[in-house]
């Protein structure tokens, strides 16, 4: 990430220099990623005893899409990258090699694990320099669809990117299938990558749209390909199974600058489960899908060939793949059912499971967050600083903390905390990444039992390379 990061870390890791330049830390240090609290949470951790071990290796690749063949940076060589599948309590053991021209790390979205582990350079770790590996070993905990991407610069604006799903033994579901469809947006290796796209946005020109795409869910950039399991509309992938069978779509969105209205054509939606956590289940003809935003539905199939379709909102594009339960012809790559103008489920209608519903109490601290800048300079930032990681939100362990998003921009952002999952308003779905659109206001609220310093951040990634991230930093 930026110098800024950079001083910040090498400033956390000398306490005594951090303390120089932020006269209130005397007296209240950070737990560090370092700090012995870290590994004994992690201890307190349920776990099963068995260790998932996997090599994850970084490196330039040049990768057919269906058609388009680019080159660009994946782990091992595919779009996505391999699946991690783990039961929860499980120990991932996770060896990545950095074969990039570049820094790198790799960050388990959603997931809440040790404060070290969770691949934030300059932050957490220092970042994996090039021909170098890093192990990371920590505890699946929590259920759910999570995934993984590198958090360096706009790195994942390629395709280095891929699903982690924990499951649950406790609860194996009803449904006799079950589907990964990841969605993407792309733009690497089709004369450009996504470091011009980023100085093209500053420069206030390129591939940018100003205005019009502020209010909608529509965002900055122009991408040529939308995708789904790295696959172009033209060469879709095509999910099979059988007439009446229930199945569990586990949509992720890892796009860096697009949210995708999703539905499947001929078939309403149940929601089950929000960023990984369930949810007291609602049906829906289509869903918004913010980047980093991750949703669980279940669907029971009726007998033939149905298109599914992520309509990049605001854009003209679609990701599209194919359900085949019968024989018959497959509907064109341009097909728009009409479930994805009917009923969208939004955030309102959505409740958390009772399990996962958070005690009803008061926030003991509330951290009010103002979403800021515009596309002027492509400046973006939290409180009107940009990429201010010295600047924390500072939390205490066993506090119920709020974190009020106010969006003062006239663009929306998908709004992202590390290492916790939050419950938006009193008994509203759990999530770690939530929408705000222009002029809104969103409470997300959460126990802090997870010691360590972690980032919070727009999750279009050009924003927050431009400086929409902070860190919400526990003290001892
Ligand atoms: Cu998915 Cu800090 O990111
Ligand atoms: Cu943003």
């Amino acid at each position: 990430m930026s110098p800024l990061n950079r001083r910040a870390f090498l400033g956390a890791t000398a306490l005594g220099m951090l303390t120089a330049c932020t006269p209130a830390v005397r007296t209240t240090p950070l737990v560090l990623p370092t700090d012995p609290r870290v590994g004994e949470v992690e201890a307190a951790r349920r776990a099963t005893g068995r260790t998932h071990k996997v090599t994850l290796t970084a490196a330039p690749s040049q990768v057919d899409l269906g058609g388009p063949v680019v080159d660009t940076w994946t782990y091992d060589g595919a779009i996505p990258g391999h699946e991690i599948r783990v039961t929860a309590g499980d120990v991932i053991e996770a060896r990545v090699v950095n074969r990039l021209p570049s820094d790198s790390s790799i960050h388990w979205h959603g997931l809440a694990l040790r404060n070290d582990m969770d691949g934030a350079p300059d932050l957490t770790q220092a970042a994996i320099t090039p021909g170098e590996e890093f192990v990371y070993r920590f505890t699946a905990t929590t259920p759910g669809t999570y995934w993984f991407h590198p958090h360096s610069g706009t790195q994942l604006d390629r395709g280095l990117y891929a699903p982690l799903i924990v499951e649950d033994s406790s609860d194996p579901g009803a449904y006799d299938a079950e589907w990964v469809a990841i969605l993407d947006d792309w733009i690497d290796g089709i004369g450009t990558t996504p470091d011009q796209v980023l100085a093209d946005l500053r420069r206030g020109g390129g591939h940018s749209m100003h205005g019009m795409g502020a209010q909608a869910l529509g965002g900055d950039v122009t991408y040529p390909h939308y995708l789904i399991n790295g696959r172009v509309p033209t060469a879709p992938t095509t999910f099979t199974a059988e007439a009446g069978q229930r199945v569990r779509i586990r949509l992720i969105n890892a796009a860096s600058d697009t949210a995708f209205r999703v539905a499947l054509g001929g078939h309403s939606l149940r929601v089950t489960h929000t960023d990984g956590f369930p949810v007291i289940p609602a049906d829906t003809d289509a869903l918004l899908i913010g980047m980093g935003e991750r949703y669980d539905a279940l669907v029971t199939l009726a007998d033939g060939v149905f298109p599914l379709v992520a309509l990049a909102e605001g854009k003209n594009g679609a990701a599209f793949a194919i359900v085949r339960t019968g024989i018959g012809d497959a509907p064109g790559p341009g097909i728009r059912p009409s479930e994805l103008y009917r009923t969208t489920i939004g955030y309102a209608n959505l409740k958390a499971a009772a399990a996962v519903t958070l005690s009803p109490k008061p926030p003991d601290i509330v951290h009010r967050l103002a979403l800021t800048g515009g596309m002027m300079d492509y400046e973006w930032g939290i409180n009107g600083r940009a990429g201010d990681l010295a600047g924390r939100a500072r939390v205490h362990e066993g506090q119920r903390v709020r974190v009020r998003f106010v969006n003062t921009t006239m663009m929306w952002h998908p709004m992202h905390i590390h290492g916790h999952t939050f419950q938006l308003g009193g008994s509203g779905p759990r999530k770690d990444t939530a929408i705000v659109l222009s002029g809104q206001t969103i409470d997300c609220d959460f126990d802090a039992d997870n010691p360590g310093q972690w980032m919070a951040h727009c999750h279009n990634t050009y924003h927050a390379e431009a400086g929409m991230m902070t860190v919400l930093g526990y003290q001892a």
